[in-house]
């Protein structure tokens, strides 16, 4: 069975580009098959085309409202053969209900913080400002709520005297590099599921999302 991926991106893409490399590698059994962007000069669709992966941009500016974009979205996501996972991966637009419930089960996100703490923008200064010790990224499934959706894993940094948000937010960018193809193989696998908006680890509703340590 060929395990597909779709990837939505609003900029450089270094999450995407960490899952095609582990799909290159091995070490995620899939295949990165389409990027898809909202912003036409978004640098992961340079690297995306290198590499052969077919890309697709659907401009948001173009679209007079949020439905009709999530609409426009969908029809370039189910376009070819559907796949079997939906990733986001520093998409920075918000989606519609309509979006997230088509895509249910099968649309993941990638968010720089411990969720919940810290859901929305600027994750890494608020994480300093509020002088926490541990900060990191998570990824869960995707709902209607902003970031809000069934946590599957966390991975957990340290917030080091003298961190600024250049080099924390380094730190937590190697994590998720780490982290989302980690997920992304145990999703794909048949290790992690959602049923009824509760993770399932190994066919068993996990009580505390996977966590890992990357220090
Ligand atoms: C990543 O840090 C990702 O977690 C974040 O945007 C960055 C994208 O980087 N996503 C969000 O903030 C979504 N709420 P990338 O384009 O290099 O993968």
């Amino acid at each position: 069975m060929s395990h597909d991926i779709t990837v939505l991106i609003s900029g450089r893409g270094s999450n995407m580009q960490a899952i095609h490399r582990a799909c290159e590698n091995g070490t995620l059994q899939a295949k990165v098959t389409h990027v898809i962007s909202n912003v036409t000069n978004a640098g992961g669709l340079e690297y995306a085309r290198h590499h052969g992966i077919n890309t697709t941009v659907v401009n948001h500016k173009e679209y007079s409202n949020r439905e009709a974009f999530d609409q426009a979205l969908i029809e370039a996501i189910d376009c070819s053969t559907p796949a079997q996972l939906v990733l986001l991966a520093g998409f920075m637009r918000r989606l519609t209900v309509e979006f997230t419930q088509h895509y249910q089960h099968r649309l993941l996100n990638i968010h720089p913080s411990l969720l919940p703490r810290h859901p929305g923008l600027n994750t890494h200064a608020r994480a300093i400002e509020a002088s926490d010790r541990w900060h990191g990224c998570t990824v869960h499934y995707v709902n209607e709520a902003l970031d809000g959706g069934p946590v599957i894993a966390r991975a957990v940094v340290p917030i080091k005297n003298g961190d600024n948000v250049d080099s924390l937010s380094a730190r937590v960018l190697a994590a998720e590099h780490k982290l989302y193809p980690t997920v992304v193989q145990m999703c794909l696998h048949g290790t992690v599921a959602c049923q009824d908006s509760h993770v399932k680890v190994n066919d068993k509703a996990a009580l505390n999302p996977l966590l890992y340590y990357y220090h």
